[in-house]
């Protein structure tokens, strides 16, 4: 990656952003002309090729399981572009198992989770806060946008670790909202079940979305993406955990 000058454009990095979710929506905000950097744990030829499909994007390698690599994240978008205005914490891991099983949800499994689900996106924060402020403006606020999930709320999901990870992450989210106000604005959306590679297994939570679900089906992640977009330019709006579960939580 070749340092940069500071950039002119508004400067989005998307976590997790080759496959699925994150892939949706750092497309998205190119296509709302931020400068996006992508970003994936391994998947490196797909974020380079990524990168090269949008102006002024670029693509960092980091798994965010190692404190170092997740802290040089945010160092290497910074040499970059000298600047961020947005960062959408959206790499997530999940791990499936029956919620009656108690044993098998071992500490090691809650550990791996919170270290990507909860950690990861705390160091982020913490590290880009600076950054954040400096572009910030009373009329164009910084925003954070966490992906959290419809698990974090109701009492569902693929295990009971990833529940807990994501209902930590939609309090931290709300907790920051008043910690880093008015010039950084922090949100989360909360999906139900998306089309993405993730999901692919989930046959018991595709018939329960087409069964139960008022919208009848599952979201694709250009839905999700568009949630996000939408919370990016609302510039009031922090400390929301908006809920995209097309209503299943309704019924
Ligand atoms: N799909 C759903 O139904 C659903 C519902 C609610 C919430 N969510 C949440 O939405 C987010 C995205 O999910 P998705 O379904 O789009 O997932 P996905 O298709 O599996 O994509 C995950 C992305 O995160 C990256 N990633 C995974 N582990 C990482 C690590 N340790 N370090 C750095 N990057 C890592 C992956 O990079 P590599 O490809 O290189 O590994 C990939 O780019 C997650 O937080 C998930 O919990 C998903």
């Amino acid at each position: 990656m070749t340092p940069k000058q500071t950039h002119n454009r508004r400067v989005a990095l998307v976590t997790g952003s080759t496959s699925g979710i994150g892939k949706a929506i750092a497309t998205r905000l190119a296509q709302d002309n931020f400068a996006v950097a992508f970003h994936s744990k391994s998947s490196v030829t797909v974020g380079r090729a990524l990168a090269a499909e949008h102006s002024g994007a670029t693509y960092v390698q980091a798994d965010l399981s190692d404190q170092d690599q997740t802290r040089q994240l945010i160092t290497e978008v910074l040499s970059h572009y000298g600047r961020l205005d947005v960062l959408v914490n959206n790499a997530g891991i999940t791990a499936t198992i029956p919620h009656a099983d108690l044993k098998q949800a071992s500490p090691d499994i809650w550990r791996e989770l919170n270290e990507v689900n909860v950690i990861a996106p705390w160091i982020l924060i913490t590290e880009a806060e600076a950054a954040l402020r400096q572009s910030a403006s009373q009329d164009c606020p910084s925003c954070i946008v966490n992906i959290s999930s419809h698990a974090g709320i109701r009492p569902k999901g693929a295990s009971i670790p990833y529940a807990t990870s994501k209902a930590a992450l939609s309090h931290m989210t709300k907790l920051l909202a008043v910690s880093l106000a008015p010039l950084i604005r922090v949100n989360a959306i909360a999906p139900g079940l998306v089309n993405t590679p993730m999901s692919q297994q989930w046959t018991a939570a595709r018939e329960l979305w087409q069964e139960r679900a008022p919208m009848g089906r599952g979201a694709e992640p250009e839905e999700i993406a568009q949630v996000t977009s939408m919370l990016i330019a609302s510039h009031y709006i922090t400390g929301e955990i908006l809920l995209a579960d097309g209503g299943l939580n309704l019924t």
